[in-house]
């Protein structure tokens, strides 16, 4: 794991942006997997205006994201689904076949997650995947557990997560199950690309940092991937 600290998140939006457009001009058909929440929006925003100026194109990129919230309509207002197409897709020229997304409705959860496989396999493997990180430590919607995962799967979220994520809904309850890749869907992507920004993320920064590897702490099985880059603004990293 490289971990870089900057000095705010505009700084590594900035970063990150970089990044990416490194590996979209050195290979513009890249699969990216994606990730959606508070963290990753200045990235997308310093991409898009990447895109405006010219300076990248998605028309060729593959995109597969994270997790995907269940009991809800993919076009309703709070679904990752629409997050991204508000905070990305609809501002790029993405090619929407290459879109994909778990299901949150599927009525066969293992079928779901055996077709993402595939998708992903038969799509070359995801170059760059994003993350962010729960407060709990959890990566996509891996909460907490007795074991790692492997491919996806549905989950019962965890009222940390609930605690952290229901301001988005206002005063409607969220849903308390996502489809979500696995943590050895995420462990296989070529390369990994974790933020993580604010005070309240330094807890679970400090224990991805200390070198033991629990699935009580997901995120700390990123200790084991080869090509990982952590950027951190200097609240997340206080604790290091
Ligand atoms: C989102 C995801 C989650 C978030 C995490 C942090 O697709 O998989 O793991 O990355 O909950 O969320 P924010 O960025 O809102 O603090």
């Amino acid at each position: 794991m490289e971990t870089r600290i900057f000095e705010n998140a505009e700084e590594i939006a900035v970063a990150a942006a970089e990044l990416y457009k490194e590996l979209i001009n050195s290979k513009p058909d890249a699969v990216l997997g994606l990730a959606t929440g508070a963290t990753p929006v200045p990235t997308y925003q310093n991409l898009i205006k990447m895109y405006e100026n010219g300076e990248i194109s998605f028309k060729d990129i593959t995109t597969f994201n994270l997790d995907e919230y269940c009991d809800l309509d993919k076009n309703d207002k709070n679904s990752y689904y629409t997050f991204m197409h508000e905070n990305l897709f609809s501002k790029v020229d993405i090619d929407e076949s290459k879109v994909n997304f778990l299901d949150g409705n599927a009525p066969d959860c293992d079928a779901e997650s055996k077709r993402y496989a595939e998708a992903i396999k038969a799509a070359g493997g995801i170059d760059l995947q994003l993350l962010g990180i729960g407060t709990n430590g959890h990566i996509a919607f891996n909460e907490p557990a007795d074991e790692f995962t492997d491919e996806a799967f549905k989950v019962t979220l965890t009222q940390s997560t609930i605690d952290s994520n229901q301001k988005y809904f206002g005063d409607v309850p969220m849903p308390r199950y996502a489809m979500t890749m696995g943590i050895g869907s995420i462990m296989r992507s070529k390369k990994i690309l974790l933020i993580a920004t604010g005070e309240a993320k330094a807890d679970a920064v400090k224990a991805l940092h200390s070198g033991e590897v629990t699935p009580r702490i997901p995120c700390s099985i990123l200790n084991q991937h080869d090509d990982v880059i952590i950027m951190l603004d200097k609240a997340a990293a206080k604790l290091l």
